[in-house]
């Protein structure tokens, strides 16, 4: 069988190539009536997914699962170590290596970064990073990708701002490095605490990305297309005081927005950084985003798992 998506493993975005992307992005529109249950699919008959989630997840979980099951396919595993035997100090090499004789694919969010890279080293079975501490979250990407191009039917030329917590916050992290490849053109938007790490924008300089970085919306709200918010994450903060200083940083509302040509979108969960009153705006696409992370991860079970077989 001639291989087209040939990855073995999901754990950072850059082990993507500009087509790889693009593959899943085709196969994940392919998927779509799939996802809102219009048609049925039974690619994924027999095949058991595992999931080890020891950080907490609605969207990533429950679509990893929503995916799995509308594919024919079935789930086994854990949220929050406290339900495994992890909590009776059983090391995560062994664990992962339980999960690997009970399922076909491992999907794992984990606060440290690097853990799902750690775990293809002791697995043979495909493994998916759900989310590792600060690092990255390549599935989000993925489907904030698709969100984007399902709005303007391209990426390339874009003008698309991130903004909130860009040091601690891994889907700003991948989604800037995927953008790089889309030739789309970013501005950074954070407070002076919470910049972009060094590495990424080195990253990106080395591909000839350009970018620019503020601490002000107002800066950016004229020239943007996407708006990206992100959530402060107090989780990740080593002095909770420095959280509460930055806390509040940033409030997109509909008053800021009226009158603009840009979208809004959002990883989610969102605190306080989106106003409720643009829910019920055009700018809202923040909850279709969670929808499509039904199909792209669809799409991405179902190539992963098929190049094991
Ligand atoms: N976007 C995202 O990762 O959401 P969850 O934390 O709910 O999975």
């Amino acid at each position: 069988m001639i291989k087209i998506f040939n990855l073995n493993d999901v754990i950072s975005i850059k082990d993507f190539q500009k087509k790889d992307i693009e593959f899943i992005l085709k196969e994940t529109e392919n998927l779509e009536k799939v996802a809102r249950s219009e048609e049925t699919s039974e690619e994924l008959a027999g095949k058991i997914l595992g999931m080890m989630f020891f950080e907490p997840s609605t969207r990533t979980k429950l679509s990893f699962e929503t995916a799995m099951k509308r594919l024919g396919g079935d789930c086994v595993g854990f949220a929050g170590s406290a339900a495994s035997s992890v909590s009776k100090g059983e090391t995560l090499a062994d664990t992962s290596k339980m999960f690997e004789s009970y399922s076909d694919a491992i999907v794992i969010r984990h606060n440290l970064e690097g853990t799902a890279k750690f775990i293809t080293d002791v697995v043979d079975v495909p493994v998916i990073n759900a989310g590792d501490g600060a690092g990255q979250h390549p599935t989000q990407t993925l489907l904030d990708l698709y969100t984007i191009k399902r709005n303007f039917d391209k990426i390339k030329g874009l003008n698309v701002a991130l903004i909130g917590d860009l040091k601690y916050g891994r889907t700003v992290h991948s989604l800037a490095q995927a953008l790089g490849m889309f030739d789309a053109k970013m501005s950074f938007v954070s407070p002076n605490e919470l910049k972009m790490p060094k590495e990424i924008l080195h990253d990106l300089e080395k591909c000839n990305v350009k970018f620019y970085e503020t601490n002000k919306v107002k800066d950016i709200i004229d020239e943007v297309d996407v708006l990206y918010v992100t959530r402060i994450q107090k989780e990740r903060f080593p002095d909770e005081e420095e959280y509460t200083k930055i806390k509040g940083a940033y409030l997109i509302n509909k008053d800021l927005i009226k009158g603009k040509d840009l979208i809004v979108m959002h990883p989610l969960p969102r605190i306080d950084e989106i106003a409720n009153d643009v829910d019920n705006t055009k700018y809202n696409k923040y909850f279709e985003q969670a929808f499509y992370g039904v199909p792209v991860r669809m799409a991405i079970l179902k190539n992963i798992i098929r190049n094991k077989l």
